[in-house]
C-alpha cells in the first residue's frame, strides 16, 4: 500500500517536473545559456563518495528523476577528495549547469568555487549536507540532523531502562567525521538526550573519553566516516579500559559505516550476539547494517529515506527553475556563519528488528529477498 501511494507520488513528481522544464525553456531568457544543445537543462550533482552505500541511491535517484522530468544532468562522486570534488564543481560551472546540488565532503572548502557559480548566477542546494562560510548556497535540503541524533539517544535510554533508575551502564559514545557539518548536530541531539544520565551516573564512560558537552564531540570523531577507523577505535577502547570482564553495554554510533566497524571490533573481541552483546545505535539504513539488525548484531538504525530527499531537491529545481517561492519548512537552524540557509528539513525514522519489514520492506526500500526475508 506504502509503495503504491509512493509510486503514485512519484509519477506525479515527474509529470510536474517535465512541465516545470518545459515552461521554462520557452518563457526564461536569463536560463537560456545553461540549456545543452538538446535544450534541456543542465543539473550539476555532486556528491562526496560511492564507497558509502547511501551516496550510490541518493546520487541514481535524483538523476532518474531529473532525467524523466527532461533535465540533463551530470552526476559525479569524488571519492571523498576534497580537490576533486571542487574540480568537479569547476567543471559544470564552465558547462553553464543551471543549478547545482552539491553533497559536500567539507562543508568549509567550496568557498572561492562557489563564488565562480555565483558570478554566473548559478543556484546552488546543498544536499544533506550543509555548506559553511558563503553567501553563495541559496537552498538546504536534509533530514533533521539534530532528531536522528536524539532519536538513537533516546532508543539508548529506553532499552537500558534508565528511566526505570536501572544502572550504571557502561557507554561509549562515538561522532562521525569532524569535516562533516551533519556530525556536531547528530552528535548533540543524541548528547541532550543523555548527558542528564552521565550526570547523574547511571552512565558511565570507561574510556574516559572528554566530552564535558556537546561541544567536545570532535573528541570521538571518526574522519571520513570510515569503518577501519571506528573499529580500530573501538579495538583500542576495548583492549585499554575493559580489561577484568568489564563488558559494555551501548555504543552511541552516529551512523551505519561505523556501527559497522564497532561490531567487528566487538566480535573480534570474543563478544557473541544475544545476551552480553551491546546496545548499537546506526543511521542510513544500509543493506549491511540492516541485515544485522535482523541478526541481532545492530539494534536499530535512523532511516532517512534517500528517495524522498531526492524527490524534495526535485522539487526545489522545479520551483527555482520556474521562479516559483521555494518551499522550505526552517528558516533558523542552519546558520553557515555567513547567514542562516532556508532549509527543508525532513523526518527520520526509528528501525528495529521488529519493523525491517513494515517500514524498509512495504515502502519499497528494500526487497524482502534482497534482505533474505
Ligand atoms: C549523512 C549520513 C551519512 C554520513 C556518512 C552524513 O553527512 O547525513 O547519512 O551516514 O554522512 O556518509
Amino acid at each position: 500500500m506504502a509503495g503504491k501511494i509512493r509510486a503514485l507520488a512519484a509519477f506525479a513528481m515527474t509529470a510536474v517536473l517535465a512541465a516545470g522544464a518545459t515552461a521554462c525553456s520557452s518563457t526564461r531568457s536569463d536560463t537560456e545559456s545553461s540549456e545543452t544543445s538538446s535544450g534541456s537543462k543542465l543539473i550539476g550533482i555532486v556528491m562526496p563518495t560511492k564507497s558509502l552505500e547511501r551516496w550510490n541511491n541518493d546520487g541514481a535517484h535524483l538523476e532518474d528523476l531529473l532525467k524523466k522530468a527532461g533535465y540533463t544532468t551530470t552526476l559525479q562522486y569524488a571519492d571523498n577528495k576534497v580537490d576533486q570534488q571542487i574540480t568537479q564543481l569547476q567543471n559544470m560551472i564552465n558547462q553553464n549547469a543551471q543549478i547545482l546540488v552539491v553533497a559536500s565532503i567539507d562543508g568549509t572548502a567550496l568557498g572561492p568555487v562557489l563564488d565562480k557559480a555565483a558570478q554566473q548566477k548559478i543556484k546552488v542546494i546543498a544536499y544533506d549536507r550543509l555548506i559553511n562560510a558563503t553567501p553563495n548556497v541559496d537552498y538546504y535540503a536534509t533530514f533533521d540532523n539534530y532528531q536522528v541524533g536524539k532519536l538513537q539517544g533516546e532508543y539508548i535510554v529506553k532499552q537500558l531502562g534508565l528511566d526505570a533508575g536501572k544502572g550504571p551502564f557502561n557507554l561509549e559514545p562515538f561522532a562521525g567525521s569532524s569535516d562533516d557539518n551533519n556530525a556536531k548536530f547528530f552528535f548533540a541531539g543524541a548528547w541532550d538526550v543523555l548527558k542528564p544520565y552521565l550526570d547523574s551516573k547511571k552512565l558511565v564512560i570507561p574510556s574516559g573519553k572528554k566530552l564535558a558537552s556537546d561541544a567536545d564531540w570532535k573528541n570521538v570523531s571518526i574522519d571520513g566516516w570510515s569503518s577501519q577507523k571506528s573499529q580500530a577505535e573501538m579495538d583500542n577502547r576495548l583492549n585499554s579500559f575493559y580489561t577484568g570482564g568489564k563488558k559494555v553495554d551501548a555504543v552511541l554510533s552516529p551512523n551505519d559505516s561505523l556501527a559497522l566497524g564497532i561490531e567487528q571490533s566487538l566480535e573480534s573481541k570474543g563478544y557473541r550476539t544475544g545476551a552480553g552483546w551491546p546496545i548499537i545505535t546506526g543511521q542510513d539504513a544500509d543493506l549491511a547494517n540492516t541485515k544485522n539488525i535482523l541478526a541481532g548484531k545492530q539494534s536499530m538504525t535512523v532511516w532517512k529515506d534517500t528517495r524522498a530527499l531526492g524527490d524534495q531537491v526535485a522539487k526545489m529545481i522545479d520551483q527555482i527553475v520556474k521562479d516559483q517561492p521555494v518551499e522550505t519548512n526552517d528558516t533558523k537552524t542552519y546558520d553557515n556563519g555567513v547567514k542562516v540557509v532556508p532549509a527543508y528539513l525532513l523526518p527520520p525514522v526509528v528501525v528495529t528488528k521488529d519493523d525491517v519489514k513494515s517500514k524498509l520492506v512495504d515502502s519499497g526500500f528494500y526487497t524482502a529477498s534482497k534482505l533474505g526475508l
